[in-house]
C-alpha cells in the first residue's frame, strides 16, 4: 500500500466516528445533492437496475439514501473504522474495506458507482489508476456519479473533524477530471453537470459519466501542470490548519 493511502486511511479511522456524527444531517440540508444522487438512481432503475457501488462510502450516509431509493447498493472504503460505523449505522447493508486503486470486483459487474468526494486524497498523478478501475468494474453503460472538489491545489490537513491527523486534500479542475475519465473510457453523461459554489469549502462538482463500450485505454496520463483558468484559492479550513502545496 502507498504512503498516501497508509495516511488517508489512519486518518479515517482517527475520525469515522465523528465524521458520521457531524455529516448525519448533511444530506438533508442539500436537496441539490439529493436531486443529483435522485436523477442517478432513476437511470440506473430505469436501465434495468443492478449493483450499485458506492466506493469510499465512509460511513455510508450516501449508500444508505441510494438504497432508500431502491437501490442494490453496497458500500466499499479504505478505512476499516469508516466500514464498522457505516455497518453500525445501516445494518442491513453490505460494506466491504477495500481500495479504488485496486478493487476487488468482477470486470463489467456494475450498473453504477459512485464515488463521492472519495478521489478528493488520491493524488493527481494517481488518478488514472482509480478511474481505470472504475471503468473496469462498470457494465458497458453502466453510470458513474462524481463529486469532487474544483481548483488546482492541495491542502495538508493536521486537524479536522475534532482530531489531528495527517490528510491530504486535493482539489483539480474539471476540465482535467473530465480528460482523465475521458482516457479511463467513460463518455459523459450530457446534461448531468452540477456546480456549487461552496461558501465554506470551496468550489465542488458533480458529474455522471456512462462507461463507453470502447475498450479501456491503457496509457496513464501524467498530470499536466496548474491550469491558468483557476486561480490561487484559500486551502479549506473546515476545523483544519491548511498548508498549501502545490497540487500536480
Ligand atoms: C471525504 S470522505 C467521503 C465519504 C463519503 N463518500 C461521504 O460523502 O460521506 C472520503 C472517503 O474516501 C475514502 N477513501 C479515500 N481514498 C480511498 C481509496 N483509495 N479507496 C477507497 N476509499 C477511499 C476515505 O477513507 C473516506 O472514507
Amino acid at each position: 500500500m502507498t504512503d498516501h493511502l497508509h495516511t488517508t486511511r489512519a486518518s479515517y479511522d482517527t475520525v469515522a466516528a465523528d465524521y458520521e456524527t457531524l455529516l448525519r444531517e448533511e444530506l438533508a440540508n442539500s436537496p441539490f445533492d439529493r436531486a443529483m444522487l435522485g436523477v442517478f438512481a432513476e437511470r440506473v432503475l430505469g436501465g434495468g437496475g443492478g449493483p450499485v457501488a458506492d466506493l469510499g462510502c465512509g460511513p455510508g450516509r450516501i449508500t444508505g439514501h441510494l438504497a432508500e431509493l431502491g437501490l442494490d447498493v453496497f458500500g466499499i472504503d479504505l478505512s476499516p473504522e469508516m466500514v464498522t460505523v457505516a455497518r453500525w449505522a445501516h445494518p442491513r447493508l453490505r460494506f466491504d474495506v477495500g481500495t479504488a486503486t485496486a478493487l476487488d470486483l468482477q470486470d463489467d459487474s456494475l450498473a453504477g458507482a459512485v464515488s463521492w468526494y472519495s478521489t478528493v486524497h488520491t493524488p493527481p498523478a494517481e488518478l488514472p489508476v482509480v478511474f481505470r478501475e472504475f471503468r473496469r468494474v462498470l457494465a458497458p453503460g453502466g453510470l458513474l456519479l462524481m463529486a469532487f472538489k474544483v481548483g488546482d491545489e492541495s491542502v495538508h490537513l493536521s486537524h479536522a473533524y475534532g482530531h489531528d491527523l495527517d490528510l491530504d486534500v486535493y482539489r483539480c479542475p474539471p476540465d482535467r477530471i473530465a480528460g482523465l475519465l475521458t482516457d479511463a473510457g467513460l463518455v459523459e453523461a450530457p446534461g448531468w453537470c452540477g456546480r456549487r459554489k461552496g461558501r465554506r469549502r470551496g468550489p465542488r462538482r458533480r458529474t455522471c459519466w456512462r462507461a463507453s463500450p470502447a475498450d479501456v485505454t491503457s496509457g496513464v496520463r501524467a498530470c499536466p501542470g496548474p491550469d491558468p483558468r483557476y486561480g490561487r484559492r484559500r486551502p479549506g479550513r473546515r476545523g483544519g490548519r491548511g498548508r498549501r502545496r502545490p497540487s500536480c
